[in-house]
């Protein structure tokens, strides 16, 4: 007999947890190897006024996209077994998936217009005129990690509810 963990739709959000994982850590590792090893991708995120964002990039696609990921997909994993009951709602855990990818994307891309955008425009441009072009997209940039933040609020929300109440008999 089927657990009720196993429902397939389940299982298959779970799985694309699993991949976004893998897919985020190619992308975040190949983005520090390039940033690492080429020079004047270095000297850019280095020494250009706000190349650091293009580092933040980075950091965030590894740390939200690889590390939270491989997380997310583990607690959905492990959480309908320890209390032996499937999630509280499906219907959460694709919002989930879909409201954190979406963030997160967002999030990198934002982070590096910003950073290339006031980076080019430091070699021309006073500080606080770079600084001004960089606000809007900055400011973007805080949009959609807010989404990530509903995300990881959804997420908690859902594993929450499930663990709530759990029979101890
Ligand atoms: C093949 C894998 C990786 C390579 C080659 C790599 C390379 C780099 C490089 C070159 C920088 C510095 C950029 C600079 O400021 O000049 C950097 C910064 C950073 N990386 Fe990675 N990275 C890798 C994986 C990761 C992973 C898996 C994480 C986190 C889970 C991570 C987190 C960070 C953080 C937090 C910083 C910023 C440190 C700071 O602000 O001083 N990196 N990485
Ligand atoms: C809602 C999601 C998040 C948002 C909106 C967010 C936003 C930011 C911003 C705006 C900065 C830049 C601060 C600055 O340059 O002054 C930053 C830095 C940083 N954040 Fe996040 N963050 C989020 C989640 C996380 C998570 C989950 C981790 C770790 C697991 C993390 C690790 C870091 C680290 C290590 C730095 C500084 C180092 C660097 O990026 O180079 N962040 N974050």
């Amino acid at each position: 007999m089927s657990q009720p963990w196993e429902d397939k739709e389940y299982v298959k959000y779970t799985l694309w947890f699993v991949f976004a994982c893998v897919i985020y850590s190619i992308i975040g590792f190949s983005w520090g190897a390039l940033m690492g090893g080429i020079h004047e991708f270095r000297h850019f995120v280095d020494q250009r006024m706000f190349g650091k964002l293009i580092v933040r990039a980075h950091t965030h696609i590894n740390l939200l996209g690889w590390v939270e990921m491989a997380i997310f997909a583990s607690v959905y994993y492990i959480i309908p077994r320890l209390v032996k009951r499937p999630i509280y709602s499906l219907k959460l855990v694709k919002v989930h998936f879909w409201t954190h990818n979406f963030g997160l994307i967002g999030m990198v891309v934002f982070f590096t217009t910003a950073g290339i955008v006031g980076g080019m425009a430091s070699v021309t441009m006073t500080p606080p005129e770079v600084e001004a072009l960089v606000r809007p997209w900055l400011a973007t940039m805080g949009i959609f990690g807010s989404i990530v933040l509903l995300a990881n609020f959804i997420w908690a929300y859902n594993i929450f509810r499930t663990c709530a109440g759990w029979d101890k008999s």
